[in-house]
């Protein structure tokens, strides 16, 4: 059975004390009211790990970061290592965000190398992968995914791959309040298993867990979650209000 999983990805948003009481309604709410086996994750800034990991210590939710550098330690001023986050209790690793490529130059060949030190901390990688707008338009949006995919991925061994989730974000859906429609989602859901049985086998590419991210919202993530090859979103905006990022992961 592939995990199900929502994720929220806060980005740059959240002082200490506000997300502090963002995380605190949050777990209250998963505790309360959540049946499903969905993992619940939040992706905060790295200046809130520690203490929202603290509050949620013994309880369903997991902690995130949404970077982390791939050396493990020395001169690189302003950099996290891996081991640092794993030291401070957090579970999982956003990598490869379309914001981290398009504002801070992240190449393919940079993610593989943060993909390799995520996993040898035995830390989750949530690797993002999508197309623009005009790359659909032309066309090429298939190629393009798998190329991304391709080329941070496919030199992991199946041992290591089948610890990675995937997280499928068009960026022309990333904040934009337009939403992939559950067609065009599951079509590139679909098309990304079938890459990853290309190199992996069918038997792990149907373990692999795929989450839809961009624009997914209360109202829209339960069609999105009924599709066949969608097992969980990455969240941004809707991942600031605790109750829709709660109805959101009720949502299964
Ligand atoms: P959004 O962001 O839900 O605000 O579209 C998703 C993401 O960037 O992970």
């Amino acid at each position: 059975m592939r995990k199900k999983i929502v994720a929220g990805n806060w980005k740059m948003n959240k002082t200490l004390d506000e997300g502090l009481a963002l995380a605190s309604e949050v777990i209250a709410m998963v505790k309360a009211e959540v049946k499903n086996n969905a993992q619940a994750v939040l992706c905060t800034p790295f200046i809130s790990l520690y203490s929202v990991g603290k509050l949620a210590e013994g309880s369903p939710v997991a902690v995130g970061a949404q970077n982390c550098y791939d050396k493990e330690s020395g001169a690189y001023t302003g950099e996290i290592s891996v081991s640092m986050l794993k030291s401070i209790g957090t579970k999982y690793v956003i990598l490869g965000h379309s914001e981290r490529r398009e504002y801070f130059a992240e190449t393919n060949a940079l993610l593989a190398a943060k993909v390799t030190a995520v996993l040898k901390a035995g830390l989750t990688p949530i690797f993002c992968c999508g197309e623009t707008l005009a790359q659909r338009e032309k066309g090429i949006h298939i190629d393009f995914v798998n190329s991304q995919l391709t080329e941070s991925l496919f030199l992991l061994s199946e041992e290591d791959f089948k610890k990675v989730v995937i997280a499928y974000e068009p960026i022309w859906a990333i904040g934009t309040g337009v939403t992939a429609s559950k067609e065009q989602a599951q079509e590139m859901h679909e098309k990304i298993r079938t890459h990853l049985a290309s190199k992996y086998g069918k038997a792990v590419a149907e373990e692999t867990s795929i989450l839809y991210g961009g624009s997914c919202k209360p109202d829209n993530a339960q069609e999105l979650f009924a599709c066949k090859d969608i097992d969980g979103g990455l969240i941004g905006g809707a991942s600031l209000k605790a109750r829709d990022f709660v109805d959101i992961l009720k949502s299964f």
